[in-house]
């Protein structure tokens, strides 16, 4: 969409629409979506609370069935992946930044970080672990439990957690929802550096401030999504 350029799509959304039932009533939390991203593209995705973000990531991600329409990651259509296949693409290729962080509660940090690594049994991953935790600057927590973490740090080590497998897309939901801002621009550096890297990114934000830091920003409004040109990058 609008770049002239020959780098492959990496996301595409046909008619994508989820439709839920809640109280007898039918809602259309996204109707319709047609979407590409390149690779290397760093997209926000604003809109008032109800339009659709979460739901748009989510099925863009392979986590939430759409009622109708196709996603298709790299070319493969996830949604008609049988649940294996699906939960493989989702490890391989995507990490996922969201605003409540799921860590394990049992599992210190490093561990929680090598958690796909640590499936295949024994330690392997540790130093990948630690030097994903140096990055987002919680690497003197490495051996600490989750619940001796500030909110804050507790989302560092979300994002070490989705940068481990080396996704080549990273969705992410609200990302630095109610952090502090020292914690909000370290995450957002990052997401520039790793986007430098050639990974690209789909990032929901109810802030505009932070959306312009994408050179792309497409607007959500009742579940039908809508492209806003260029960000401040090309303005
Ligand atoms: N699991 C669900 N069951 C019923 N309705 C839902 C569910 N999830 C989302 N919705 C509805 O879909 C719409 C879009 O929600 P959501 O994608 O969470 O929006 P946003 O992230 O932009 O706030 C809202 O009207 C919401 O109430
Ligand atoms: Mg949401």
């Amino acid at each position: 969409m609008g770049q002239q350029d020959n780098r492959p799509v990496m996301i595409t959304l046909e008619d994508a629409t989820k439709v839920y039932t809640s109280g007898g009533e039918e809602v259309s939390a996204i109707d319709g979506v047609r979407l590409e991203v390149n690779q290397g593209d760093y997209v926000a995705v604003v809109g008032h609370s109800g339009s659709g973000k979460t739901t748009l990531v989510s099925v863009m991600g392979g986590l939430t069935r759409p009622t109708r329409g196709t996603v298709k990651v790299e070319g493969t259509d996830i949604w008609s992946l049988d649940n294996r296949e699906l939960a493989r693409l989702r490890s391989e290729r995507i990490g996922f930044c969201f605003q409540f962080p799921s860590l394990i509660s049992t599992l210190n940090c490093i561990d929680n970080v090598r958690l796909p690594a640590s499936f295949a049994g024994g330690d392997g991953g540790v130093d990948a672990a630690m030097e994903l935790l140096e990055r987002v600057s919680v690497a003197e927590k490495a051996r600490a439990f989750p619940k001796e973490l500030s909110g804050g740090q507790q989302r560092r080590v979300a994002i070490a957690r989705a940068l481990f497998n080396r996704p080549r897309i990273i969705l992410a939901d609200e990302p630095t929802g109610d952090l502090d801002e020292d914690t909000e621009e370290d995450i957002m550096e990052l997401f520039d550096e790793v986007n430098g890297e050639g990974v690209t990114i789909v990032m929901v934000t109810h802030s505009r401030r932070l959306a312009r830091r994408a050179a792309r920003v497409l607007t959500m409004e009742n579940g039908t999504l809508a492209e806003n040109g260029a960000g401040s990058r090309e303005a």
